[in-house]
């Protein structure tokens, strides 16, 4: 079993829904009356999207955009390329990025840098997790789930080497998962 890997629960899964809960509350009150997207980022937001579009009580849309990011399995080196762009306009759209974590911000950093020319009428950040003892450049981050430590954590979309992301709650691993192959 997958849950056998893992070292300790971090964030239960009624805490989570609890917090996706109220984060869809806020955002459908700041939203109302506008034009909202949702971007989801590629692979790890699409738990939390799911999840939190169910829990928008205003009209939306959503997309997707896949981010690959260069460096170890568990660090991120900064060199970030686009493995898929969004099929649509954003231009004077509300866009709200949706993603699992924010770790060096680097990632969100580029990804923002670029829509932000093609004109989108607001730009803001939606992350299920932050770990704010990890980044590297200044990020502001405008709808945060949990600040966590800085430790490495899986499920809930998130994944250690492509596993871990059906987990529905977020865990971190034993330390032997990361050195054994599978
Ligand atoms: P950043 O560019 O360093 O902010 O990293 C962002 C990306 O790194 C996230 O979207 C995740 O895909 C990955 N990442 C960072 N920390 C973790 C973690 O603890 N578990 C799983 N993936 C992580
Ligand atoms: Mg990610």
């Amino acid at each position: 079993m997958l849950t056998d890997d893992v070292a300790r629960v971090l964030i239960d899964e009624e805490t989570i829904v609890q917090r996706v809960r109220a984060l869809g509350a806020q955002v459908s009150a700041d939203y109302r009356d506008r034009d909202l997207l949702l971007l989801c980022i590629l692979k790890g937001g699409i738990v939390f999207l799911s999840d939190l579009m169910r829990c928008i009580e205003i009209p939306h849309g959503i997309e997707f955009m896949a981010i690959s990011s260069y460096g170890a399995a568990t660090d991120s080196s900064g060199i970030v390329r686009i493995v898929m762009d969004l099929e649509g306009s954003i231009l004077d759209r509300d866009v709200l990025l949706v993603e699992d974590i924010v770790d060096t911000g680097n990632t969100l950093s580029y990804v923002k840098s670029i829509l932000q020319t093609r004109g989108p009428r607001s730009l803001k950040i939606c992350s299920l997790l932050n770990k704010p003892d990890r980044r590297e450049v200044p990020l502001e981050i405008d709808y945060v789930g949990f600040d966590i430590p800085n430790e490495f954590v899986v499920g809930y979309g998130l994944d250690f080497a492509e596993k871990y992301r059906n987990l529905r709650f977020i865990g971190v691993l034993k330390p032997e998962m990361y050195t054994k192959p599978d």
